[in-house]
């Protein structure tokens, strides 16, 4: 196993959790570097299910340190819950698990922002997680941010008051909102101080030793390409850098540290939240068309973090191109191909038309976007079942004839391809 970075490369939901769950006992080390409790991966602790937010797949492998890096954002209280929950089911998470001294922290007034925020926007709104992540982010770049180690600043007081002030003017006057109280804000920094601070560490260090000492490190993204906020459809974006580029900054190490880009993809598109999807056949707002509505309930379609239906759509070459460019893709890990069981035709898009022109790549303009007409191929579909195979001889024709089509269009090979929720229910290829 080499150093690998994986990423999803849609707008997010692309069942990497599976995919880092399957390489995870391959490595040593399991790193997340950006996105917070935006992100969501379902475990399986005993017979239970557990949404995981901050910490990594790795966890539940023995000998596997998990990092959470600078880039990422903190919520202490959704952090100490999620590790209360996997020490209860017998996990010694504190042995393996270790935070970046440079991590920002969300506090009580990044979600009542990011909340009111939202309702400010009304119609325009961006359909947030509403976790606090964009007013965290922006705190960051804005140079009031609460990291992790300032929990021992002897500043820290005054630049908590600093903060509040501006807060709750823009809470109560501008967005008509109630304030955030300082003992709301206290309570979470005593948590952070008692059950987080004891596992702050310089994550850099820790990975340059493991590096030296030849141990394979996995870095493992959160949501996906398509809503970087550089590279995705902005504003209708998260606030952090998803591509794989950001694995660097957000952890501390050098491009020389990477040896492979795994781009996680499905056989079709989903999006949770606003903003343009030019391949969109299915939500919850009257569009109908029944493939769509096939994958919505076939793929289970539902946000793991908040619930909310997804949006459905065929694939899109046109963006899993681009995604394979801004990432320097090695590979593609493509999920749920078992969803299009049952479909007698399949549509890829291999371009868009706008205006009478060819586009064979994602316009920066979202209005454009929005304005793009998909480019089909349609593919013969297939009846036979899926579900669970473990070979490619197992597949139907039309199946394979897809990967190919997807393999030709994307300038990538398919290098692990998911048939099915469980760790067997895979093809290496
Ligand atoms: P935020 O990250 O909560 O600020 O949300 C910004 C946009 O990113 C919204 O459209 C969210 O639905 C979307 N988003 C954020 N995290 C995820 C994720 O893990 N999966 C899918 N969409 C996400």
């Amino acid at each position: 196993m080499t150093n690998t970075i994986a990423i999803g490369i849609q707008w997010g939901d692309e069942g990497k959790g599976k995919i880092v769950d399957l390489l995870a006992p391959d490595v040593d080390v399991v790193a997340r570097f950006q996105g917070g409790p935006n992100a969501g991966h379902t475990l399986v602790l005993g017979d239970k299910k557990t949404v995981l937010n901050h910490i990594p797949s790795g966890i539940l492998h023995e000998d596997t340190l998990c990092l959470i890096g600078n880039g990422t954002v903190v919520d202490p209280k959704r952090l100490v819950e999620e590790m209360d929950m996997l020490i209860e089911a017998g996990i010694p998470v504190t042995e393996r698990l270790k935070i970046s001294e440079r991590c920002q922290l969300i506090l009580p007034y990044h979600r009542s922002l990011d909340a009111a925020r939202e309702v400010a926007k009304g119609k325009a709104k961006i359909g947030t997680t509403g976790k606090g992540i964009g007013p965290c982010y922006e705190d960051k770049t804005a140079r009031r941010g609460i990291r992790l180690v300032d929990l021992t600043s002897d500043d820290l007081d005054e630049r908590i008051d600093a903060n509040l002030e501006y807060v709750n003017f823009m809470l109560v006057e501008y967005l008509k909102a109630a304030p955030v109280s300082r003992m709301e804000v206290d309570a979470m920094l005593d948590l952070a101080r008692e059950r987080l601070l004891p596992l702050a560490a310089d994550v850099p260090l820790i990975l340059q030793r493991r590096i030296k000492a030849g141990d394979s490190i996995l870095y493992e993204g959160a949501q996906g390409s398509m809503l970087d906020v550089d590279h995705g459809t902005y504003p209708f974006v998260t606030s952090s850098n998803t591509v794989a580029g950001a694995a660097l900054a957000g952890l501390g190490v050098g491009p020389g540290q990477v040896d492979a880009v795994l781009g996680i993809c499905k056989a079709y598109t989903t999006r949770v939240g606003a903003g343009p999807f030019p391949t969109e056949l299915y939500n919850a707002e009257g569009m109908e068309c029944p493939s769509g509505k096939h994958m919505a309930e076939k793929g289970n379609e539902f946000g793991s973090t908040t619930g909310r239906p997804r949006r459905t759509g065929w694939f899109d070459g046109v963006v899993v191109q681009h995604a394979v460019r801004i990432n320097g893709v090695t590979g593609l890990a493509i999920t749920k191909m078992d969803v299009l069981d049952g479909l007698e035709e399949v549509k890829l898009c291999v371009a868009y038309e706008l205006d009478g022109e060819r586009l064979e790549s994602v316009p920066a303009c979202c209005k454009q976007l929005e304005a793009v007409e998909p480019v089909y191929e349609t593919l013969p579909g297939w009846s036979e079942n899926t579900f669970g195979a473990t070979s490619m001889e197992q597949l139907p024709a039309n199946a394979r004839a897809l990967l190919k089509r997807i393999e030709e269009v994307c300038d990538c090979p398919v290098t692990m391809l998911s048939t099915g929720p469980d760790r067997s229910h895979i093809i290496h290829l």
